[in-house]
């Protein structure tokens, strides 16, 4: 998979969209605030800019991105009345890969400035927002540019499948799934390990040279207890698609050569990785659980039918580089069984890390 060609949430507003079902994500970043809303007011209170540059890495196309947006500005705002300044002018830059459908989230963007208006008048602003399309593994602000950095849900994703996973012969290694799971060989995992590790060093080394010194950024992404045996919701997809191929719906060769672009990472793993780079001093680096269905009030049936609208949501765009779109209705009926056979047998949570990281002078 050319995963920074290809890959993307599922685009537009209709019932499958990432729009419409991404409502785990949101309370992610929620639960996630108070850590955003502490570094955002330590970067407005060191530097006070005239005007707080900000970017959303990995933004998709819902209205999660905006929501973080307003309450930076909300907190900054707050901020500035505190110590009786001029609120800043904010340039925001909403990034995500080339694929992303930037214009559903563009269509969000007249009501976002509309409500800032009517919400903060003539104190305000004014704020200018635009889409960045560029993977964020590499530069894509110039030099000592940036105040505040958020990311969510989103560098768990690698810049590729992990090479390793094919032999040099050209044999699949990780037959039969599509991640790491209970019983993978280690080797599955020191391959999914290492791509993550070039991958986020890149990711910090890059930002550090596009933000300012003490300017902030805050990051969540999907991590695990044991990065090595892990009970995922993609060992789950896996085992349905290896359904699939037993039902003569699949390829069992399709299925032995996909695999996802994704690695979460243990909490010790993160920290060494900010530490080995080295631009960042560590403020926190907190993990926090939310359940797969996040509203746990509901009966098995509803939560097993969100929590498979919102791994379609995500997943069906890579999917379909190699199974057919035609599968995928089945392929995410027959998944929201197991999810719910999975959930009434045992609990099934995310686990979440959050980091907060001030870039060093
Ligand atoms: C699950 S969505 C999270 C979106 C949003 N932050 C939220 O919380 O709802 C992950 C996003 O990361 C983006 N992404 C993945 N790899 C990326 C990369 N290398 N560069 C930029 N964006 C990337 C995906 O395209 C996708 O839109």
């Amino acid at each position: 998979m050319e995963v920074e060609k290809v890959f993307h949430m599922k685009k537009g507003v209709g019932h499958t969209s990432y729009a419409r079902n991404s409502l785990l994500q949101r309370a992610v970043t929620i639960q996630a605030g108070p850590v955003i809303e502490e570094s955002v007011r330590e970067v407005y209170n060191t530097l006070k800019p005239e005007c707080l540059m900000m970017a959303d890495m990995g933004c998709s196309s819902g209205p999660n991105a905006l929501l973080v947006v307003s309450r930076i500005i909300d907190v900054t705002d707050e901020a500035s009345r505190s110590i009786n300044r001029q609120c800043p002018q904010f340039g925001v830059f909403l990034n995500d890969l080339p694929g992303n459908d930037f214009n559903t989230l563009f269509n969000l963007i007249p009501n976002f400035n509309q409500n800032l208006q009517e919400a903060k008048g003539s104190h305000f602003g004014p704020c200018f927002v635009s889409g960045i399309p560029k993977s964020f593994y590499g530069r894509v602000f110039p030099d000592n540019f940036l105040h505040f950095v958020h990311s969510s849900y989103s560098i768990h994703w690698l810049s590729q499948v992990p090479r390793e996973l094919v032999s040099e012969n050209g044999e699949a290694l990780n037959k039969g799934n599509i991640y790491i799971t209970k019983i993978s060989p280690p080797e599955i995992h020191t391959a999914y390990y290492a791509q993550f590790e070039r991958d986020f060093t890149l990711f910090l080394r890059s930002r550090s040279r596009e933000m300012v010194s003490g300017g902030g950024m805050v990051m969540v992404l999907i991590g695990s207890i044991n990065s090595d045996e892990p009970d995922t919701m993609l060992e789950l997809l896996g085992s349905t698609l290896q359904d699939m191929v037993l039902e003569d719906v699949i390829e069992q060769e399709k299925l032995d050569k996909f695999n996802m672009p994704f690695y979460a990472p243990t909490v010790e793993e993160v920290r060494k990785l900010v530490e080995a780079e080295g631009s960042f001093a560590l403020n926190k680096l907190e993990a926090f659980t939310i359940d797969w269905s996040v509203d746990t009030s509901q009966n098995f049936e509803t939560r097993a039918k969100f929590v498979a609208k919102t791994i379609r949501a995500v997943t069906e765009p890579s999917l379909e580089t190699t199974f057919s779109p035609a599968i995928m209705d089945d392929l995410f009926l027959l998944f929201e069984i197991r999810v719910k056979e999975r959930i009434a047998r045992k609990k099934g949570e995310y686990l979440n890390i959050v980091l907060s990281v001030t870039k060093k002078e």
